[in-house]
């Protein structure tokens, strides 16, 4: 095939790409479409074909460590997409991205415009090689790459800090650097894991904290380096059913493995939510801010349908836990129901079964009650040493920052 011929199918995939984002709502901004229509994406993923490069629905992964597990990748374009409208990057700005895939790179470099500057940093170098290399080829060479742990500080930072720091790694802390070097008004966005859960956040600065005003439900490859953090996994049932929980909290694993194994005790709420609501990733965050401990309780699909667990989606259901009893949220067609809907219940194990689940089914009513018209639940951050008054209530924390979710 001549070149000009591949530019005009590139082309084409990429008109149908633009149009797809658009009509699933994933593309609402004039600026981040023009960047779309420009970006040659199949260049950053030379691994593929232009077909997959626009056509798959998700990240292609481009490295993956000894083990096969993927530890790098050109983000999905839905996601490129929500995550820079949710930055609202103008023309001028300076950007920091952290993980360099080349591709949200030069979307950036589009946004900045000429007066704009955009610098990336991977701690990969055959990443950084990679973008740089790719960069180049697709007219972005003015993309500052850096080698470096994105969670330290960079070493030529503009003096008034960055207008937007751009995270595209998972990551289960506020690095310090990135708090000191946003600018004044800055904006961070960064796919955070806490309490089992993994959300892009959107942040903005409210007085000497920062306030969340877009969460986005994703996934991310997990940072590397100083910060690099697991969350702790107990096995209730073998690898089938599991429950995850970040490392402050503490989890009896014997206790609750052997609690699972004994009775249950199942509680119906009577509270409803239909099928394309979006009212589970709601409820997710905001329990998350109104109970604890919180985690997650992940099982198998075959684990559900042998009955091991309730009906559990595939990205964990909220659960809480006292030393040898635990309780989660589960899921029913909703009784009498005409149209697709559901009724949430809480499903408890051990000898404090019954008020554990009275205690989980409470918090559902008080969302169903109080939150579930408001809206996102917003998640504030402040520094560990901050004397600054929060909302009070549940804390989430991490190293360097205390979540408040409310
Ligand atoms: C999902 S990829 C980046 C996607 C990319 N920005 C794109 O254009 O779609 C995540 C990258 O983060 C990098 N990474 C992991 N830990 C890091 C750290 N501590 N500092 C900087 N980069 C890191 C990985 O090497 C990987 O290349």
């Amino acid at each position: 095939m001549t070149e000009s011929r591949m530019d005009a199918e590139a082309s084409a995939l990429r008109e149908q790409m633009v149009e797809g984002l658009r009509e699933r709502g994933a593309l609402t901004s004039s600026a981040v479409e023009a960047a779309f229509r420009k970006v040659p994406r199949h260049l950053f993923v030379p691994e593929v074909s232009a077909e997959e490069a626009y056509g798959a629905p998700e990240a292609v992964f481009t490295k993956r460590n000894a083990q096969g597990k993927p530890v790098s990748s050109v983000s999905a374009p839905w996601l490129h997409a929500r995550m820079l409208e949710a930055a609202q990057v103008v023309p001028g700005m300076r950007v920091l991205e952290i993980g360099s895939g080349g591709c949200n790179a030069a979307l950036l470099a589009e946004l900045v415009g000429e007066q704009g500057s955009v610098t990336t940093m991977d701690i990969d170098p055959d990443i950084t090689a990679r973008a740089r290399r790719l960069l180049g080829e697709a007219g972005y060479g003015q993309v500052r790459v850096r080698d470096a742990d994105g969670a330290r500080p960079v070493q030529d930072a503009p003096v008034q800090g960055f207008d937007r720091i751009v995270v595209t790694v998972g990551a289960s802390d506020l690095s310090v650097a990135w708090l000191d070097q946003l600018a004044p008004a800055g904006r961070l966005v960064v796919p955070l894991r806490f309490r089992g859960l993994s959300r892009t956040i959107a942040f903005a600065r409210e007085r000497d904290h920062l306030r969340s005003d877009t969460l986005i439900v994703s996934g991310f490859v997990a940072m590397q380096g100083d910060s690099a953090h697991a969350p702790r996994v107990v096995c209730l049932a073998g690898r089938e059913v599991r429950l995850v929980v970040d490392e402050d909290q503490p989890a009896d694993a014997d206790a609750l493995t052997a609690a699972f194994t004994g009775p249950r005790h199942e509680r119906w709420t009577g509270v409803e939510l239909g099928g394309s609501e979006g009212l589970l990733p709601r409820l997710d965050v905001w329990l998350a801010g109104a109970v604890a401990p919180y985690g997650r309780l992940r099982a198998t699909q075959a684990a559900s349908e042998r009955g091991l667990v309730g009906w559990v989606l595939s990205r964990g259901a909220p659960a809480v836990w006292e030393h040898d009893s635990l309780a989660y949220v589960t899921l029913r067609q909703a009784p009498q129901a005409t149209e697709e809907r559901y009724e949430l219940g809480v499903i408890a194990h051990g000898p404090q079964r019954e008020r554990l689940a009275a205690h989980l089914a409470e918090a559902v009513h008080r969302f169903d009650k109080v939150i579930r018209d408001e809206g996102e639940p917003v998640v504030r951050a402040y520094r560990r040493d901050s004397h600054e008054p929060g909302p009070g209530g549940v804390t989430v924390d991490k190293p360097s920052v205390r979540l408040v979710i409310t």
